[in-house]
């Protein structure tokens, strides 16, 4: 019923109807950005794992197609990647280019002592509408492994060859092939760095330019980390920086040093970044799964359950001697703006009254300051309810907070404060917030600090206001579309 839709966001893909989780095999192809997602077509809960398929031609507005890849007799389909085979290493394409799809069949085998993980081929000739699994499935297993999925392609053109990333365990491993059906084990990484307290996962490699130059490029490691009881995190995705040679990755002295991870808020897990994008355009495009596996199960949404982040563009950026990763959204999401309030230099008080006639349930906000101190922005409130989304001077912060964001109690993990160390305020403080039905999505400075957060506001909580403990300070600029 409507009733039970109004948390379907406006601007974030989610299923027409039961389960998603993690987004899987997005490429780039013939104009179309596919996004293959872990779906469960007969439940709202996590169970029998099917390949679920959408398209887009602007990364915003999707069209879900008929399910790409079920169940088989090597098991149900986990995640995994897409690539586009263009001189067909394969040999499944005699005219034409096509797709291979690259995931991992996992089977709960009677009387074994755990499932068993391996990694099968499928591939297309008619654009991802229609798939053939390969009768040599599976390409790769593993004997030793209890975990040991989520394989992420990609042309290393250096060594003219595909790669592979794979989780195992509580580390990833490297291979190498040819044809996408032979593999070669290359390398293992993991042991003694990043974060442990859970089983990795969705792995995820690729090559990025450090501000912007074509010579002087980084590579970059994304690993989600399962959810763990001991940590009230849940899931969530480190990153590493560092050097890869075709067979190893060598991580950086910052990677080594400390933990760092892609998101500080609660509900961006599984995420990586697409395949082929045209050299033309050259961005390394990204998409999570905004939802975390500790209620993953549990939110309110009636009829269907997860959603996707949205879109973000990923970039390497040098700062205070370290190479780090900064998200932005992607500028599709331009073309959608209408503009509902612009506002110049002003003070908090007087933004408040400018504020305070506004009825706003989906919108995109853009706050400039030319010096950063503490200010908080309430958004989808109502009675009794609101999302605080601020920066608090004294610890250099941005933080959510869902404590009071309407629905709650679903989880007693779900309700509250997330906040992330932005630094430098000297700087200033810029904020780019994505409100939607049920999520809340903070870039600031620039994309150096994100914070994605699932809400579950009533649809009728749609007022916005500021706050800041000088009414006198000024905002030099609030946009709101
Ligand atoms: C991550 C994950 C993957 C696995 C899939 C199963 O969220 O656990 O490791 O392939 O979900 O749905």
């Amino acid at each position: 019923t409507m009733l039970k839709q109004n948390h379907r966001g406006a601007y974030h893909f989610s299923p027409k109807e039961k389960w998603m989780n993690d987004p899987n095999g997005m490429v780039y192809f013939k104009g179309e950005y596919h996004l293959f997602y872990q779906h469960h077509p007969f439940g709202t809960t996590w169970g029998p794992m099917h390949w679920g398929h959408a398209v887009s031609k602007d990364l915003v507005s999707w069209e879900e197609l008929p399910i790409a890849l079920a169940p088989d007799e090597h098991g149900m389909i986990f995640s995994g990647s897409a690539v586009v085979d263009w001189n067909n290493t394969t040999g499944f394409f005699e005219d034409e280019p096509g797709l291979v799809a690259i995931f991992t069949h996992h089977a709960d085998v009677e009387g074994a002592e755990h499932p068993v993980q391996c990694q099968s081929l499928a591939y297309s000739t008619d654009e991802g509408r229609t798939w053939t699994k390969y009768e040599g499935n599976p390409v790769l297993r593993h004997d030793s492994f209890i975990d040991f999925r989520d394989p992420k392609v990609f042309w290393h053109e250096p060594s003219s060859q595909w790669s592979m990333i794979v989780a195992c365990g509580q580390s990833v491993s490297l291979y190498r092939s040819p044809d996408l059906k032979n593999w070669t084990f290359c390398s293992e990484f993991g042991e003694g760095i990043g974060f442990h307290g859970g089983v990795w996962e969705c792995p995820d490699l690729f090559a990025l330019p450090v501000d912007g130059a074509q010579d002087n490029s980084k590579w970059v490691m994304l690993v989600s980390i399962g959810d763990h009881p001991d940590f009230t995190e849940g899931s969530r995705t480190q990153y590493f920086t560092g050097e890869f040679d075709g067979t190893r990755f060598t991580p950086d002295e910052c990677s080594v040093a400390k933990i760092r991870w892609l998101d500080l808020g609660r509900d961006n897990y599984a995420g990586v970044s697409w395949s082929d994008i045209p050299a033309a355009d050259g961005r390394c495009l990204f998409i999570g799964w905004m939802s975390n596996w500790k209620y993953a199960n549990l939110t309110p949404t009636g009829g269907w359950r997860g959603a996707m982040t949205i879109a973000r563009e990923l970039e390497l950026r040098s700062r205070n001697g370290e190479v780090m990763l900064v998200q932005q959204p992607a500028r599709e999401l331009k073309a959608y703006r209408q503009p509902v309030l612009s506002l110049g230099p002003k003070t908090v008080e007087q933004a408040s009254s400018e504020l305070s006639g506004l009825r706003l349930e989906i919108f995109e906000m853009h706050v400039r300051m030319e010096s950063a101190q503490s200010i908080a922005f309430k958004v989808r409130a109502g009675a009794g309810q609101e999302t605080v989304i601020g920066y608090n001077g004294d610890t250099e912060a941005v933080y959510v907070d869902r404590t009071r964001s309407g629905v709650t109690d679903f989880h007693p993990e779900f309700p509250c404060i997330h906040s992330a160390v932005l630094e430098d305020g000297e700087e200033g403080l810029e904020l780019r917030i994505f409100v939607d039905r049920s999520s809340v999505e903070v870039f600031a400075g620039g994309g150096r600090v994100v914070l994605t957060d699932l809400i579950y506001p009533d649809s009728a909580s749609t007022g916005i206001s500021v706050f800041a403990d000088d009414a006198q300070m000024i905002i030099n600029s609030l946009d709101i579309y």
